[in-house]
């Protein structure tokens, strides 16, 4: 696909969990003056929202309410969820585990859509998630799946923990990856998959300036 001269430029990055799409995201943004939309934040505060709420995480139906009625206001790098800051809160294991709960819920998922495409302003957005490619920006010119492999996501999840001082193990953090991989990726609704046009960037044995430099050349041979 090349870029429509009129439409808002979205640049899709998909991938697993840990994979560094969210900090190579981040750098396109703001290596191109681009807005950002992390999508796993609004999935997250679902979940949030639902552990405060005592709303149990296989109800669809008050999941979706509560998609819908979201009192969210991102600010920069913070996040407020009916007006308390939650940019912390939402990063726990706790809610990381309940965001991929929620998300296999159709109901929940599509009172998010249209949250995330009003983030689709001029002069472009990097969308960050598992189905920015396939569903939600569908039509985005430049596509790319972000991935590396089981064992190392785990291992740059045990390198951010210590460095935050929370203990954990490399096992049971592989444990975790493995688990929630089979559950974005098994999931009926909106699986995580790379698009049939996107490229594929293994981040194994990268550093995030290679894979940010990787993506800007995706999206300058598309504009050539
Ligand atoms: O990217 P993340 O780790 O913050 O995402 C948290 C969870 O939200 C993830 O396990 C799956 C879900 N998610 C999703 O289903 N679709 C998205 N576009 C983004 C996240």
């Amino acid at each position: 696909m090349t870029m429509a001269e009129d439409a808002v430029p979205v640049i899709a990055v998909d991938g697993p969990a840990a994979s560094g799409k969210g900090t190579i995201a981040a750098g396109v943004a703001r290596a191109l003056g681009f807005h950002l939309l992390d999508s796993g934040a609004l999935y997250r505060l679902v979940a949030l929202q639902a552990i405060g709420k005592g709303i149990p995480l296989d109800a669809e139906k008050r999941l979706g309410a509560a998609a819908e009625g979201l009192d969210v206001v991102f600010d920069g790098d913070r996040v407020r969820l009916d007006g308390r800051d939650v940019t912390e809160a939402i990063r726990s294991e706790a809610v990381s585990a309940g965001a991929s709960r929620v998300a296999v819920h159709p109901a929940v998922r599509t009172a998010l859509y249209s949250r995330q495409r009003a983030f689709r302003r001029q002069p472009g957005l990097v969308a960050d998630g598992r189905d920015m490619g396939t569903v939600v920006f569908a039509d985005a010119p430049v596509k790319v799946y972000v991935t590396a492999s089981a064992e190392e996501r785990a291992r740059r999840r045990h390198k951010q923990l210590i460095e935050k001082g929370i203990s954990s193990t490399l096992d049971g953090l592989l444990r975790d990856i493995r688990d929630r991989d089979a559950r974005d990726a098994g999931r009926a609704a909106a699986p995580l998959k790379p698009a049939a046009d996107a490229a594929i960037l293994d981040t194994t044995n990268m550093t995030i300036d290679d894979a940010i430099g990787f993506v800007l050349e995706q999206f300058q041979a598309k504009k050539r």
